[in-house]
Protein backbone atom coordinates (compact mmCIF):
# COMPACT_ATOMS: atom_id res chain seq x y z
CA UNK A 1 0.00 0.00 0.00
CA UNK A 2 1.29 3.50 -1.07
CA UNK A 3 1.07 6.73 1.17
CA UNK A 4 -0.90 8.59 -1.36
CA UNK A 5 -2.97 11.08 -1.80
CA UNK A 6 -5.26 8.19 -3.30
CA UNK A 7 -6.08 7.48 -0.12
CA UNK A 8 -9.07 10.18 0.55
CA UNK A 9 -8.66 10.81 3.86
CA UNK A 10 -5.70 12.66 3.37
CA UNK A 11 -7.58 15.25 1.10
CA UNK A 12 -9.16 15.85 4.09
CA UNK A 13 -6.76 16.99 6.29
CA UNK A 14 -6.30 19.91 8.53
CA UNK A 15 -3.80 20.06 10.43
CA UNK A 16 -2.67 22.42 13.35
CA UNK A 17 0.90 22.39 14.69
CA UNK A 18 1.36 22.55 18.54
CA UNK A 19 4.71 23.76 19.75
CA UNK A 20 4.08 22.36 23.33
CA UNK A 21 6.40 24.72 24.80
CA UNK A 22 4.01 27.26 24.09
CA UNK A 23 0.96 26.03 24.20
CA UNK A 24 -0.28 25.71 27.70
CA UNK A 25 1.75 25.36 30.82
CA UNK A 26 -0.56 23.56 33.22
CA UNK A 27 2.01 23.68 36.57
CA UNK A 28 3.24 26.79 36.72
CA UNK A 29 6.43 26.29 35.75
CA UNK A 30 6.42 28.41 33.05
CA UNK A 31 6.75 26.05 30.30
CA UNK A 32 4.09 24.11 28.09
CA UNK A 33 3.58 20.76 28.72
CA UNK A 34 1.44 17.27 27.27
CA UNK A 35 -1.52 17.87 30.16
CA UNK A 36 -1.62 21.37 28.86
CA UNK A 37 -2.43 20.49 25.46
CA UNK A 38 -5.23 18.49 27.09
CA UNK A 39 -6.88 21.29 28.65
CA UNK A 40 -7.65 22.78 24.94
CA UNK A 41 -9.03 19.83 22.90
CA UNK A 42 -12.57 21.19 23.07
CA UNK A 43 -10.90 24.13 21.59
CA UNK A 44 -9.38 22.50 19.05
CA UNK A 45 -12.28 19.90 18.08
CA UNK A 46 -14.13 23.60 18.10
CA UNK A 47 -12.26 25.15 15.17
CA UNK A 48 -12.95 22.05 12.89
CA UNK A 49 -9.24 20.70 12.50
CA UNK A 50 -8.58 16.78 12.12
CA UNK A 51 -4.75 16.19 12.31
CA UNK A 52 -2.86 17.73 15.03
CA UNK A 53 1.68 17.75 14.10
CA UNK A 54 3.00 17.43 17.61
CA UNK A 55 6.32 19.31 17.71
CA UNK A 56 8.95 17.40 19.52
CA UNK A 57 8.47 15.71 22.67
CA UNK A 58 10.85 13.35 23.10
CA UNK A 59 13.30 13.29 25.78
CA UNK A 60 15.87 15.82 25.47
CA UNK A 61 18.63 18.27 27.00
CA UNK A 62 16.03 21.35 24.61
CA UNK A 63 19.85 22.49 23.10
CA UNK A 64 17.35 23.32 19.82
CA UNK A 65 13.98 22.98 22.21
CA UNK A 66 13.52 19.35 21.71
CA UNK A 67 14.93 19.01 17.82
CA UNK A 68 17.88 17.35 20.12
CA UNK A 69 16.32 13.81 20.98
CA UNK A 70 18.06 12.03 23.91
CA UNK A 71 15.36 9.53 24.16
CA UNK A 72 13.23 8.57 20.68
CA UNK A 73 10.98 6.28 22.87
CA UNK A 74 10.54 8.71 25.99
CA UNK A 75 8.49 11.73 26.81
CA UNK A 76 10.71 14.94 27.78
CA UNK A 77 10.24 15.33 31.43
CA UNK A 78 9.05 18.86 31.56
CA UNK A 79 6.75 18.40 28.65
CA UNK A 80 4.89 15.25 31.60
CA UNK A 81 4.98 11.15 30.64
CA UNK A 82 4.15 8.50 28.18
CA UNK A 83 1.22 8.51 30.58
CA UNK A 84 0.11 12.15 29.54
CA UNK A 85 1.05 11.34 25.59
CA UNK A 86 -1.18 8.00 25.91
CA UNK A 87 -3.81 10.25 26.97
CA UNK A 88 -3.67 13.23 24.82
CA UNK A 89 -3.88 9.87 21.99
CA UNK A 90 -6.74 9.04 23.04
CA UNK A 91 -8.55 12.32 23.25
CA UNK A 92 -7.48 12.81 19.92
CA UNK A 93 -9.02 9.15 18.78
CA UNK A 94 -11.94 10.10 20.31
CA UNK A 95 -12.63 13.40 18.72
CA UNK A 96 -11.65 11.75 15.68
CA UNK A 97 -7.94 13.98 15.06
CA UNK A 98 -5.17 12.31 13.32
CA UNK A 99 -1.73 12.20 15.12
CA UNK A 100 1.47 13.56 13.79
CA UNK A 101 4.40 12.85 15.60
CA UNK A 102 7.39 15.59 14.68
CA UNK A 103 10.58 12.40 13.82
CA UNK A 104 14.08 14.12 13.98
CA UNK A 105 16.01 11.69 12.14
CA UNK A 106 18.63 13.67 10.66
CA UNK A 107 20.61 14.08 13.86
CA UNK A 108 19.75 13.20 17.68
CA UNK A 109 21.44 14.82 20.95
CA UNK A 110 24.64 14.73 21.64
CA UNK A 111 23.42 13.47 24.91
CA UNK A 112 21.84 10.38 22.99
CA UNK A 113 23.08 6.80 24.83
CA UNK A 114 23.93 5.83 20.94
CA UNK A 115 26.59 9.19 20.81
CA UNK A 116 27.63 9.28 24.25
CA UNK A 117 29.30 5.30 23.32
CA UNK A 118 29.91 6.14 19.88
CA UNK A 119 32.44 9.20 20.97
CA UNK A 120 33.92 6.86 23.89
CA UNK A 121 36.05 5.15 21.51
CA UNK A 122 36.77 4.13 17.53
CA UNK A 123 36.05 0.54 18.22
CA UNK A 124 32.82 0.60 20.05
CA UNK A 125 29.51 -1.31 18.41
CA UNK A 126 27.76 1.89 17.84
CA UNK A 127 31.23 3.98 16.15
CA UNK A 128 29.61 3.89 13.12
CA UNK A 129 26.40 5.15 14.11
CA UNK A 130 27.45 8.97 13.83
CA UNK A 131 30.08 10.27 10.80
CA UNK A 132 33.40 10.84 12.18
CA UNK A 133 36.36 12.00 10.49
CA UNK A 134 40.24 12.64 11.12
CA UNK A 135 41.28 16.24 11.58
CA UNK A 136 42.65 17.73 8.38
CA UNK A 137 46.32 16.82 7.69
CA UNK A 138 47.55 20.25 8.40
CA UNK A 139 44.84 19.82 11.83
CA UNK A 140 41.45 21.47 12.48
CA UNK A 141 38.31 20.30 11.11
CA UNK A 142 38.49 18.09 8.14
CA UNK A 143 36.97 20.71 5.46
CA UNK A 144 35.07 23.97 5.46
CA UNK A 145 31.53 23.05 6.16
CA UNK A 146 29.39 25.32 8.19
CA UNK A 147 26.78 24.72 10.49
CA UNK A 148 23.73 26.52 10.64
CA UNK A 149 24.17 27.95 13.86
CA UNK A 150 27.06 29.12 13.38
CA UNK A 151 30.75 28.20 13.03
CA UNK A 152 32.03 24.76 11.61
CA UNK A 153 30.22 21.98 11.16
CA UNK A 154 32.99 19.69 13.15
CA UNK A 155 33.51 19.46 16.40
CA UNK A 156 36.51 17.66 18.19
CA UNK A 157 35.83 14.60 20.20
CA UNK A 158 39.39 13.94 22.21
CA UNK A 159 38.66 10.22 23.13
CA UNK A 160 38.63 9.36 19.32
CA UNK A 161 41.04 11.93 17.94
CA UNK A 162 37.92 12.53 15.22
CA UNK A 163 35.98 15.03 14.44
CA UNK A 164 32.10 14.91 14.32
CA UNK A 165 29.66 16.04 11.93
CA UNK A 166 26.61 18.10 13.17
CA UNK A 167 24.89 20.58 10.31
CA UNK A 168 22.57 22.35 13.20
CA UNK A 169 24.35 22.98 16.84
CA UNK A 170 27.50 20.80 17.92
CA UNK A 171 24.81 19.36 20.45
CA UNK A 172 22.80 18.25 17.47
CA UNK A 173 25.05 15.57 16.05
CA UNK A 174 24.51 13.93 12.49
CA UNK A 175 23.34 10.52 12.72
CA UNK A 176 25.28 8.04 9.99
CA UNK A 177 22.37 6.94 7.89
CA UNK A 178 24.78 4.64 5.54
CA UNK A 179 25.41 2.30 9.20
CA UNK A 180 22.76 -0.68 8.70
CA UNK A 181 22.63 -1.03 12.35
CA UNK A 182 21.69 2.43 12.81
CA UNK A 183 18.87 2.53 10.40
CA UNK A 184 17.29 -0.32 11.72
CA UNK A 185 16.99 1.35 15.29
CA UNK A 186 15.31 4.15 13.35
CA UNK A 187 12.83 2.07 11.55
CA UNK A 188 12.00 -0.02 14.61
CA UNK A 189 11.69 3.27 16.84
CA UNK A 190 9.05 4.32 13.86
CA UNK A 191 6.81 1.04 14.10
CA UNK A 192 6.80 1.05 18.08
CA UNK A 193 5.44 4.81 17.70
CA UNK A 194 3.00 3.42 14.70
CA UNK A 195 2.30 0.74 16.96
CA UNK A 196 1.53 3.17 19.90
CA UNK A 197 -0.76 4.65 17.35
CA UNK A 198 0.43 7.60 15.63
CA UNK A 199 -1.35 8.20 11.99
CA UNK A 200 2.08 9.77 10.24
CA UNK A 201 5.01 11.64 10.73
CA UNK A 202 6.60 15.13 9.74
CA UNK A 203 9.80 14.53 9.25
CA UNK A 204 12.86 17.04 9.75
CA UNK A 205 15.22 18.32 7.90
CA UNK A 206 15.53 15.41 5.71
CA UNK A 207 17.08 16.15 2.55
CA UNK A 208 20.27 15.84 4.10
CA UNK A 209 20.95 12.17 5.26
CA UNK A 210 23.73 11.22 2.42
CA UNK A 211 26.72 13.18 2.52
CA UNK A 212 29.42 13.51 -0.45
CA UNK A 213 31.94 11.00 -0.80
CA UNK A 214 35.42 12.69 0.43
CA UNK A 215 33.64 15.33 1.89
CA UNK A 216 34.71 18.15 -0.15
CA UNK A 217 35.12 21.51 0.55
CA UNK A 218 31.11 23.66 0.01
CA UNK A 219 32.00 25.53 -3.19
CA UNK A 220 29.71 28.39 -1.50
CA UNK A 221 31.01 31.76 -0.68
CA UNK A 222 32.29 31.74 3.31
CA UNK A 223 30.28 33.66 5.98
CA UNK A 224 31.69 36.29 7.89
CA UNK A 225 32.99 33.38 10.37
CA UNK A 226 34.77 31.99 7.61
CA UNK A 227 33.28 28.58 7.25
CA UNK A 228 30.51 27.82 4.44
CA UNK A 229 27.39 26.11 4.44
CA UNK A 230 26.77 23.44 2.85
CA UNK A 231 23.42 22.00 3.83
CA UNK A 232 21.65 23.22 0.66
CA UNK A 233 24.74 21.87 -2.02
CA UNK A 234 24.16 18.75 -0.58
CA UNK A 235 20.48 18.56 -0.51
CA UNK A 236 18.35 15.59 -2.25
CA UNK A 237 21.14 13.51 -2.99
CA UNK A 238 20.12 10.26 -4.78
CA UNK A 239 21.71 8.42 -1.80
CA UNK A 240 19.31 10.88 0.46
CA UNK A 241 16.26 9.37 -1.73
CA UNK A 242 17.22 5.98 -1.06
CA UNK A 243 17.08 6.21 2.91
CA UNK A 244 13.78 8.07 2.38
CA UNK A 245 12.74 5.02 -0.04
CA UNK A 246 13.58 2.74 2.66
CA UNK A 247 11.72 4.69 5.59
CA UNK A 248 8.65 4.56 3.36
CA UNK A 249 8.78 0.20 2.33
CA UNK A 250 10.33 -0.60 5.70
CA UNK A 251 7.55 1.30 7.63
CA UNK A 252 5.60 4.27 5.85
CA UNK A 253 3.96 2.45 3.09
CA UNK A 254 3.32 -1.12 5.37
CA UNK A 255 1.58 0.99 7.56
CA UNK A 256 -0.02 3.39 5.61
CA UNK A 257 0.90 6.41 7.43
CA UNK A 258 0.92 10.11 6.48
CA UNK A 259 3.81 11.41 5.99
CA UNK A 260 5.10 15.66 5.44
CA UNK A 261 8.98 15.92 4.79
CA UNK A 262 10.43 18.80 5.49
CA UNK A 263 13.08 19.42 2.41
CA UNK A 264 15.26 21.52 1.25
CA UNK A 265 14.94 22.10 -2.29
CA UNK A 266 17.62 24.10 -4.75
CA UNK A 267 14.98 24.15 -7.60
CA UNK A 268 11.10 23.83 -6.93
CA UNK A 269 10.92 21.25 -9.46
CA UNK A 270 12.68 19.22 -7.02
CA UNK A 271 9.59 18.82 -4.90
CA UNK A 272 8.60 16.31 -7.57
CA UNK A 273 11.14 13.55 -6.36
CA UNK A 274 10.07 13.79 -2.41
CA UNK A 275 6.32 13.70 -3.12
CA UNK A 276 5.41 11.67 -6.49
CA UNK A 277 3.42 8.59 -5.64
CA UNK A 278 5.46 6.37 -7.53
CA UNK A 279 9.08 6.86 -5.78
CA UNK A 280 7.21 5.81 -2.62
CA UNK A 281 8.89 8.57 -0.70
CA UNK A 282 6.56 11.41 1.25
CA UNK A 283 2.69 11.92 1.14
CA UNK A 284 3.72 16.00 1.07
CA UNK A 285 6.54 18.14 1.62
CA UNK A 286 7.19 21.32 3.79
CA UNK A 287 9.66 23.43 1.86
CA UNK A 288 12.04 25.08 4.15
CA UNK A 289 12.90 28.49 2.98
CA UNK A 290 15.12 30.69 5.60
CA UNK A 291 13.13 33.64 6.80
CA UNK A 292 15.72 35.95 5.37
CA UNK A 293 15.63 34.35 2.11
CA UNK A 294 11.52 34.43 2.29
CA UNK A 295 11.49 37.97 3.34
CA UNK A 296 13.51 39.11 0.81
CA UNK A 297 11.91 37.72 -1.92
CA UNK A 298 8.10 37.10 -1.54
CA UNK A 299 4.74 39.17 -3.02
CA UNK A 300 1.56 38.32 -3.45
CA UNK A 301 1.83 37.48 -6.81
CA UNK A 302 4.84 34.66 -6.28
CA UNK A 303 2.63 32.99 -4.14
CA UNK A 304 -0.56 32.22 -6.02
CA UNK A 305 1.97 32.26 -8.95
CA UNK A 306 4.04 29.21 -6.79
CA UNK A 307 0.81 27.06 -6.35
CA UNK A 308 0.26 27.29 -10.15
CA UNK A 309 3.22 26.05 -10.75
CA UNK A 310 3.36 23.15 -8.33
CA UNK A 311 -0.54 22.31 -9.69
CA UNK A 312 1.23 21.86 -13.15
CA UNK A 313 4.29 20.03 -11.68
CA UNK A 314 1.67 17.33 -9.59
CA UNK A 315 -1.60 18.02 -11.12
CA UNK A 316 -4.19 15.82 -9.91
CA UNK A 317 -1.51 13.27 -8.41
CA UNK A 318 0.75 14.90 -6.11
CA UNK A 319 -0.63 16.26 -3.10
CA UNK A 320 0.94 19.83 -1.45
CA UNK A 321 1.47 21.09 2.55
CA UNK A 322 -0.11 24.62 2.22
CA UNK A 323 1.60 26.71 4.98
CA UNK A 324 2.01 30.79 5.63
CA UNK A 325 3.46 29.47 9.36
CA UNK A 326 5.26 27.32 11.65
CA UNK A 327 7.86 27.10 14.44
CA UNK A 328 10.96 28.21 12.26
CA UNK A 329 8.90 31.43 11.07
CA UNK A 330 7.97 35.00 11.57
CA UNK A 331 4.11 35.39 12.41
CA UNK A 332 2.43 35.25 9.06
CA UNK A 333 0.15 38.15 9.69
CA UNK A 334 3.60 40.28 10.26
CA UNK A 335 5.45 38.81 7.47
CA UNK A 336 2.62 38.21 5.07
CA UNK A 337 -0.54 41.00 6.05
CA UNK A 338 -0.11 44.13 7.92
CA UNK A 339 -0.06 43.65 11.87
CA UNK A 340 -1.15 47.12 12.44
CA UNK A 341 -3.83 49.13 10.22
CA UNK A 342 -5.41 46.08 8.47
CA UNK A 343 -4.74 43.54 10.79
CA UNK A 344 -8.20 41.67 11.19
CA UNK A 345 -8.83 41.90 7.18
CA UNK A 346 -5.42 40.76 6.15
CA UNK A 347 -5.04 38.03 8.66
CA UNK A 348 -8.38 36.38 7.45
CA UNK A 349 -7.21 37.16 3.57
CA UNK A 350 -3.75 34.60 4.26
CA UNK A 351 -6.34 32.39 5.60
CA UNK A 352 -8.49 32.14 2.58
CA UNK A 353 -5.44 31.81 0.69
CA UNK A 354 -4.17 28.78 2.68
CA UNK A 355 -7.20 27.03 2.91
CA UNK A 356 -8.40 27.75 -0.52
CA UNK A 357 -5.32 26.44 -2.67
CA UNK A 358 -4.96 22.64 -3.32
CA UNK A 359 -2.84 21.05 -0.56
CA UNK A 360 -3.82 20.07 2.97
CA UNK A 361 -3.61 23.23 5.03
CA UNK A 362 -1.20 23.66 8.23
CA UNK A 363 -2.52 25.70 10.76
CA UNK A 364 0.25 26.93 13.25
CA UNK A 365 -1.06 27.81 16.94
CA UNK A 366 -2.30 31.69 17.22
CA UNK A 367 -2.15 31.79 13.64
CA UNK A 368 -6.02 31.52 13.90
CA UNK A 369 -6.13 34.67 16.36
CA UNK A 370 -3.84 36.92 13.96
CA UNK A 371 -1.25 36.26 16.52
CA UNK A 372 1.82 39.29 15.54
CA UNK A 373 5.52 38.90 15.85
CA UNK A 374 7.09 40.26 18.89
CA UNK A 375 10.17 42.50 18.69
CA UNK A 376 12.25 42.25 22.12
CA UNK A 377 14.33 45.31 22.60
CA UNK A 378 17.60 42.97 23.30
CA UNK A 379 19.34 40.20 21.70
CA UNK A 380 19.30 38.65 24.76
CA UNK A 381 15.92 38.26 25.42
CA UNK A 382 15.76 35.67 22.07
CA UNK A 383 16.36 32.27 23.07
CA UNK A 384 16.54 30.82 19.59
CA UNK A 385 20.37 29.50 18.61
CA UNK A 386 19.62 30.41 14.69
CA UNK A 387 18.77 34.32 15.90
CA UNK A 388 21.90 34.47 17.74
CA UNK A 389 24.25 32.90 15.60
CA UNK A 390 22.59 35.20 12.67
CA UNK A 391 23.57 38.76 14.96
CA UNK A 392 26.52 37.35 15.52
CA UNK A 393 26.96 36.82 11.56
CA UNK A 394 25.77 40.00 11.31
CA UNK A 395 28.31 42.26 13.80
CA UNK A 396 31.63 40.56 12.00
CA UNK A 397 29.93 42.19 8.81
CA UNK A 398 30.07 45.13 10.76
CA UNK A 399 26.54 45.65 10.84
CA UNK A 400 25.35 48.48 13.58
CA UNK A 401 24.15 46.32 16.62
CA UNK A 402 20.93 48.64 16.81
CA UNK A 403 20.49 47.39 13.06
CA UNK A 404 21.62 43.81 13.46
CA UNK A 405 18.73 43.60 16.16
CA UNK A 406 16.64 45.25 13.89
CA UNK A 407 16.83 42.12 11.45
CA UNK A 408 16.24 39.76 13.98
CA UNK A 409 13.25 41.27 15.26
CA UNK A 410 11.66 40.73 11.60
CA UNK A 411 12.89 37.08 10.69
CA UNK A 412 13.47 35.40 14.70
CA UNK A 413 12.01 32.14 14.92
CA UNK A 414 11.16 33.50 18.54
CA UNK A 415 8.20 35.64 16.82
CA UNK A 416 6.13 32.28 16.95
CA UNK A 417 7.69 31.10 19.90
CA UNK A 418 6.24 33.28 22.00
CA UNK A 419 2.96 31.52 24.16
CA UNK A 420 -0.09 31.12 23.07
CA UNK A 421 -2.34 34.41 24.10
CA UNK A 422 -5.35 32.00 25.64
CA UNK A 423 -6.99 35.16 27.19
CA UNK A 424 -6.62 38.64 28.93
CA UNK A 425 -5.23 37.22 32.72
CA UNK A 426 -1.78 37.72 33.64
CA UNK A 427 0.62 36.10 30.95
CA UNK A 428 -2.05 35.57 28.50
CA UNK A 429 -3.61 32.70 30.70
CA UNK A 430 -0.64 30.50 29.02
CA UNK A 431 1.06 30.08 32.82
CA UNK A 432 0.55 31.21 36.52
CA UNK A 433 4.33 30.81 36.85
CA UNK A 434 7.29 32.91 34.85
CA UNK A 435 6.73 31.97 30.96
CA UNK A 436 9.94 30.23 29.42
CA UNK A 437 9.78 33.37 26.64
CA UNK A 438 7.76 36.50 26.90
CA UNK A 439 4.38 36.78 26.18
CA UNK A 440 3.52 39.42 23.74
CA UNK A 441 1.97 42.25 25.75
CA UNK A 442 -1.05 42.30 22.71
CA UNK A 443 -2.15 39.94 24.41
CA UNK A 444 -5.12 42.09 26.17
CA UNK A 445 -6.20 43.00 22.76
CA UNK A 446 -5.34 39.47 21.11
CA UNK A 447 -6.86 36.39 22.45
CA UNK A 448 -9.00 33.39 22.25
CA UNK A 449 -11.34 34.11 25.17
CA UNK A 450 -12.28 37.44 23.39
CA UNK A 451 -12.27 36.17 20.31
CA UNK A 452 -14.51 33.08 20.67
CA UNK A 453 -17.00 36.03 22.07
CA UNK A 454 -16.56 37.76 18.63
CA UNK A 455 -18.40 36.55 15.87
CA UNK A 456 -16.75 38.32 13.19
CA UNK A 457 -13.14 37.39 14.47
CA UNK A 458 -10.45 35.81 12.89
CA UNK A 459 -10.96 32.70 15.39
CA UNK A 460 -14.43 32.33 13.59
CA UNK A 461 -13.65 33.31 10.35
CA UNK A 462 -10.92 29.90 10.88
CA UNK A 463 -13.59 27.72 11.86
CA UNK A 464 -15.96 28.86 9.00
CA UNK A 465 -13.16 28.12 6.97
CA UNK A 466 -12.67 24.68 7.88
CA UNK A 467 -15.78 23.96 8.09
CA UNK A 468 -16.76 25.37 4.39
CA UNK A 469 -14.22 22.67 3.07
CA UNK A 470 -16.25 19.86 4.26
CA UNK A 471 -19.37 21.20 2.60
CA UNK A 472 -17.13 21.80 -0.73
CA UNK A 473 -15.11 18.88 -1.99
CA UNK A 474 -14.34 21.28 -4.92
CA UNK A 475 -11.77 23.04 -1.92
CA UNK A 476 -9.80 19.33 -1.08
CA UNK A 477 -10.01 17.71 -4.74
CA UNK A 478 -10.84 20.07 -7.42
CA UNK A 479 -8.47 21.62 -9.96
CA UNK A 480 -6.89 24.54 -9.62
CA UNK A 481 -7.23 27.14 -12.86
CA UNK A 482 -5.73 31.33 -11.89
CA UNK A 483 -7.42 34.35 -13.33
CA UNK A 484 -6.05 36.74 -14.66
CA UNK A 485 -6.92 40.05 -13.26
CA UNK A 486 -4.51 42.64 -14.83
CA UNK A 487 -2.91 43.56 -11.25
CA UNK A 488 -0.07 41.68 -9.25
CA UNK A 489 -1.88 42.08 -5.57
CA UNK A 490 -5.28 41.31 -6.90
CA UNK A 491 -5.41 37.91 -7.30
CA UNK A 492 -8.39 35.14 -8.29
CA UNK A 493 -7.96 31.35 -9.14
CA UNK A 494 -10.82 28.94 -9.70
CA UNK A 495 -11.31 25.44 -7.64
CA UNK A 496 -13.28 22.94 -9.97
CA UNK A 497 -14.48 19.46 -8.48
CA UNK A 498 -17.45 17.44 -10.49
CA UNK A 499 -20.15 20.44 -11.26
CA UNK A 500 -18.83 22.75 -8.29
CA UNK A 501 -16.60 25.85 -9.26
CA UNK A 502 -15.38 28.34 -6.25
CA UNK A 503 -13.59 31.42 -6.76
CA UNK A 504 -11.14 32.98 -4.79
CA UNK A 505 -10.60 36.74 -5.13
CA UNK A 506 -8.23 38.60 -3.17
CA UNK A 507 -6.82 42.18 -2.53
CA UNK A 508 -3.73 41.04 -1.85
CA UNK A 509 -2.60 44.80 -0.42
CA UNK A 510 -2.89 47.62 1.70
CA UNK A 511 -4.54 49.58 -0.77
CA UNK A 512 -8.16 49.71 -2.11
CA UNK A 513 -8.60 48.44 -6.18
CA UNK A 514 -11.48 48.71 -8.33
CA UNK A 515 -12.44 45.07 -9.08
CA UNK A 516 -12.80 44.49 -12.99
CA UNK A 517 -16.20 44.11 -14.39
CA UNK A 518 -17.20 40.67 -15.19
CA UNK A 519 -14.55 38.90 -13.22
CA UNK A 520 -17.00 38.03 -10.68
CA UNK A 521 -19.89 36.81 -12.91
CA UNK A 522 -23.73 37.33 -12.22
CA UNK A 523 -25.10 35.16 -9.40
CA UNK A 524 -21.66 34.74 -7.58
CA UNK A 525 -22.80 33.01 -3.97
CA UNK A 526 -20.34 34.53 -1.28
CA UNK A 527 -19.09 31.95 0.84
CA UNK A 528 -17.20 33.95 3.38
CA UNK A 529 -15.10 36.87 3.26
CA UNK A 530 -12.72 39.30 5.13
CA UNK A 531 -14.60 42.06 5.46
CA UNK A 532 -18.99 42.28 5.72
CA UNK A 533 -20.56 43.22 2.36
CA UNK A 534 -23.53 44.56 2.40
CA UNK A 535 -25.51 44.26 -1.09
CA UNK A 536 -24.38 42.55 -4.16
CA UNK A 537 -20.80 41.76 -5.91
CA UNK A 538 -22.52 42.91 -9.49
CA UNK A 539 -20.78 45.54 -11.70
CA UNK A 540 -17.99 47.30 -10.51
CA UNK A 541 -16.81 48.67 -7.79
CA UNK A 542 -13.89 49.25 -5.06
CA UNK A 543 -12.57 46.04 -2.64
CA UNK A 544 -11.31 47.61 0.49
CA UNK A 545 -7.59 47.00 1.49
CA UNK A 546 -7.06 43.14 2.22
CA UNK A 547 -10.48 42.57 1.12
CA UNK A 548 -10.96 38.71 0.26
CA UNK A 549 -13.63 36.85 -0.54
CA UNK A 550 -15.22 32.92 -1.66
CA UNK A 551 -17.24 32.57 -4.05
CA UNK A 552 -19.72 29.20 -5.59
CA UNK A 553 -20.16 30.44 -8.76
CA UNK A 554 -23.43 29.40 -10.45
CA UNK A 555 -23.88 25.44 -11.70
CA UNK A 556 -24.17 27.31 -15.81
CA UNK A 557 -20.49 29.11 -14.93
CA UNK A 558 -18.74 26.24 -14.19
C1 LIG B 1 14.05 21.86 11.34
C2 LIG B 1 13.18 22.33 12.48
C3 LIG B 1 13.91 23.40 13.23
C4 LIG B 1 15.18 22.79 13.79
C5 LIG B 1 16.01 22.12 12.70
C6 LIG B 1 17.02 21.20 13.30
O1 LIG B 1 14.28 22.85 10.40
O2 LIG B 1 11.93 22.74 12.00
O3 LIG B 1 13.13 23.94 14.26
O4 LIG B 1 15.95 23.79 14.40
O5 LIG B 1 15.24 21.34 11.83
O6 LIG B 1 16.39 20.07 13.85
CA1 LIG C 1 4.73 23.04 32.62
Amino acid sequence: MQTSPQQDWIRDLVVYQIYPRSFQDSNGDGIGDLPGVLQHMDYLEQLGINAIWLSPVYRSPNDDNGYDISGYQEIMEEFGTMADWEAFRDQCKARGIRILMDLVVNHSSDEHPWFEESRSSRDNPKSDYYIWHDPAPAGGPPNNWASVFGGSAWEFEPRRGQYYLHIFSKKQPDLNWDCPALREEIFSMMDWWAEKGVDGFRVDAISYLEKPQGFPDSPLPPQPDGYSLFNNWVAGSEGTHRYIRMMHDRVFGPRGLVTVGEVSLNRPEEVVDYVDPDRREFTMAIPFVPPVVEIATWSPEKLVADAARDWALLGERGWWARFLSNHDKPRQVSLYGSDKAFWEPSAKLLGLLIHTLPGTPFLYQGEELGMTNLAFSSIDQYNDPEAKNRYRQLLLEGTDPAEALRTIQLESRDNARTPMQWDDSPNAGFTTGTPWLQVNPNYTRINAASQERDPASILHFYQALIALRKEHPALSRGDFAQVATGSPTLLAYRRTHARETLLTVLNFSPQPVELPQGLVPQGAQALLSSYNREGGWQGTFTLRPYEATLFLLPAAQA
